[in-house]
């Protein structure tokens, strides 16, 4: 493109770099457009401004010849999308997460919400079904995610603007951004790629075993009989089977999941470990799912502050992991504000 002037007021420098008006359609993005009918209206340079080129309106379907010229504009560079249809582009990327990784006129948190619905999404289908192939579209998800933290671990900060709902796969997705941050802060980048991709999965997962818990009981807005909560205290060991079950073998992974309602002090569940017997994966499972948790409306407690859980939490050594608690505090005091 030479000396491209959006609406006049632009150099070419700003518009694409920091916070551009027009979207150039990649190849790989061109690729996975559904054929002859768009899902946003594009755009052609010609000369030195944009105009909309056909296949423009809702209703208009391309002929493949159209198509064909389409795909001939975008190898030439010259093919656009409008940042007003950006919401429309972001549903596109929700299905292409690798995609979005690599899009460079993405801000940070329209990239933190495209992984986070993209991946909830995944993280959602496996619960409902868990199998191989659900598993790997997850992993895949995942992988997206943390090749972005690998790259630059600020890319976690936007995660933290991101509000969701109540059920489970927001939930694994959110002690998975806690438990990620934490980590982060704690080896300042001197573990491997692979440890962040296990703890990540791990964390994401972590109560698929809730989905084997009767709904009753789950959803019970009241505290739970002694019964009930038995039943409620083997959803660690079944998400370990249903992860199995599905493929996974990574140790690190399967702790953080059978892990993360041990206690330090011997008093959480199911195997009443004490903190020698917790590996460092499950501490910070148990820090980033209580977390998750208290900063959430749950049916017996309304949700509270980050800072203020994560004091809760650093001041409860007897139970929960000092170091991973105070990273994540100090993190959030440091990084965020
Ligand atoms: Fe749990
Ligand atoms: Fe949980």
């Amino acid at each position: 493109m030479n000396n491209l002037t959006i609406n006049g007021s632009h150099t070419e420098e700003d518009v694409y770099t920091t916070s551009p008006a027009y979207i150039q359609i990649t190849r790989g993005i061109f690729d996975r457009l559904p054929k002859f009918k768009l899902p946003f209206p594009l755009h052609a340079s010609y000369d030195d401004t944009l105009k909309p080129v056909f296949g423009s309106r809702a209703s208009d379907r391309l002929t493949r010849e159209q198509y064909e010229v389409l795909s001939r504009m975008c190898s030439q560079g010259m093919l656009f999308l409008s940042r007003r249809d950006i919401e429309a582009y972001k549903d596109l990327l929700v299905e292409n997460l690798d995609l979005a990784v690599g899009d460079p006129c993405l801000s940070g948190l329209e990239r933190a919400d495209i992984l986070s619905r993209g991946i909830t999404a995944k993280a959602g289908a496996f619960l409902d079904q868990p199998s191989p192939a659900t598993l790997e579209a997850v992993h895949a998800g995942v992988l997206a995610l943390t090749g972005c933290l690998h790259a630059d671990r600020a890319a976690i900060n936007p995660f933290f603007q991101l509000d969701g709902d109540q059920g489970l796969p927001w939930h694994g997705f959110k002690t998975m951004i806690f438990g990620l941050a934490a980590f982060q802060k704690i080896y300042e980048g001197r573990q491997g790629r692979r440890h962040l991709d296990d703890l990540a999965l791990g964390l994401l997962l972590h109560d698929a075993g809730m989905t084997r818990i009767p709904g009753f009981v789950v959803k019970k807005p009241t505290s739970l009989q002694i019964l009930e909560f038995e039943k409620v205290k083997r959803h660690p060991a079944m998400g370990v089977e249903i992860l199995r079950a599905a493929g996974i073998q990574s140790v690190d992974t399967l702790n953080c999941v059978a892990q993360h309602h041990e206690r330090l002090d011997g008093s959480g569940y199911p195997q009443r470990c004490k903190s020698g017997e917790i590996t460092v994966l499950g501490r910070i499972a148990a820090v980033a799912d209580s977390l998750a948790a208290m900063t959430t409306d749950r049916p017996h407690a309304k949700a509270r502050g980050l800072a203020e859980c994560l004091h809760e939490l650093a001041r409860d050594r007897r139970r929960y992991d000092n170091t991973g608690a105070k990273a994540l505090l100090v993190f959030v005091l440091t990084e965020l504000s």
